[in-house]
């Protein structure tokens, strides 16, 4: 029977299905399910920034925020899930679990993100994903200055610590194949490819914008999957969009060590993970590959580039227009 025990981050997983940062992961009964449920690995709720002000941890001088989104924040649910509750959950989940966990911050303010990072490799957690989301909103800021921030709070977290460390990126990045190759160079140890957000709407009727859950594009975490992977000196995950064990094979032979789910769980219960493993391993054994390595990656841009196999269709990757795919009938 295959072995589906692969690496990634550095760490060792008894199979690449990660629970990605969501709801699902932010207690510690929550993560233990994950693991009953057969999770390679979880990564936690991020901790936002305006959680640390629950902790008077940012001096005044240092943020801005409404004095009534501070109150709310003081009395709400978001306390549950303030800092000092998440170094607790990690150093409570590690005593409960074995499977890998790999916390998760989301800061603005520069000197939090390793002040808190920090923190959270005392408490034992086994590694770190910095979700880095800045949208791109002044008119005076250009594209390189607000990807250039991925790096200096890459470099700023790891000159703090020694855990292993991901950056999970938005998926409206310029030159994500730049930006993938300057992390890897800045000693990025995974990138994950991509967080998906909350997308503004418009009520017509109460004249008053809302916001929904996106839906996040699998086969646009696929592309960027198999252009980075092989390429860049570092491991890359997918999230995005998985909700069948195809879809994990699929991310697997564009060169992924991790696919990282959490929608389809949502959906129809951390039952699913059984479904996926089932499902990889049966391809696994139907074509004959006997761990996960022996194809990881096989279908990437750079193997098949290297390869020679057929360029034709690894431009699958880079081709954005129809016409090839309409003239060739
Ligand atoms: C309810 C919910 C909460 C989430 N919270 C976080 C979060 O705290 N940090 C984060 O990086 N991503 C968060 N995400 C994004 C997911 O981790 C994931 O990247 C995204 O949903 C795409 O994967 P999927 O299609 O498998 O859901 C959240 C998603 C959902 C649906």
């Amino acid at each position: 029977m295959a072995d589906l025990s692969t690496s990634y981050m550095g760490l060792k997983l008894r199979n690449p299905v990660i629970v990605s940062s969501s709801d699902l992961t932010r207690t510690v009964s929550g993560i233990k399910k994950c693991e009953d449920a057969g999770a390679g690995a979880v990564v936690l709720k991020s901790i936002f920034e305006e959680q640390f002000l629950i902790d008077g941890d940012i001096p005044k001088s240092d943020y801005s925020i409404h004095p009534e989104a501070l109150d709310y924040m003081r009395s709400g649910s978001l306390l549950e899930y303030a800092p000092h509750n998440l170094i607790q959950l990690i150093e409570v989940a590690k005593q409960s679990v074995d499977i890998p966990i790999i916390a998760s911050i989301n800061c603005q303010t520069p000197s939090l993100w390793p002040r808190f990072a920090r923190q959270i490799q005392d408490a034992g957690a086994d590694g770190l994903e910095l979700n880095v989301s800045f949208h791109p909103i002044s008119l005076a800021i250009p594209g390189a200055e607000y990807e250039d921030r991925h790096l200096e709070i890459l470099r700023s977290v790891k000159r703090e610590v020694s855990i292993p460390i991901s950056v999970k990126l938005k998926s409206q990045i310029t030159s994500v194949s730049h930006l993938g190759q300057q992390l890897a160079e800045s000693g990025c140890d995974a990138i994950v490819l991509f967080n998906w957000f909350l997308e503004p709407d418009i009520d017509v009727e109460t004249l008053k914008t809302r916001s929904h859950i996106g839906k996040a594009n699998f086969f646009h975490s696929l592309r960027w999957v198999g252009l980075l992977s092989g390429r860049v000196e570092c491991d890359v995950a997918s999230s995005g969009g998985i909700k069948i064990s195809e879809d994990v094979v699929k991310q697997i032979l564009a060169g992924a060590s991790g696919v990282q789910v959490c929608t389809l769980f949502y959906q129809k219960g951390l039952g699913e993970i059984q479904n996926l493993l089932k499902g990889l391993q049966d391809w696994m054994d139907r074509h004959e590959y006997e761990r996960v390595d022996d194809f990881k990656g096989e279908l990437s841009f750079r193997h098949q580039e290297l390869m020679f196999k057929d360029l034709g269709e690894a431009s699958a990757y880079f081709r954005a227009q129809y016409l090839k795919a309409y003239s060739k009938k």
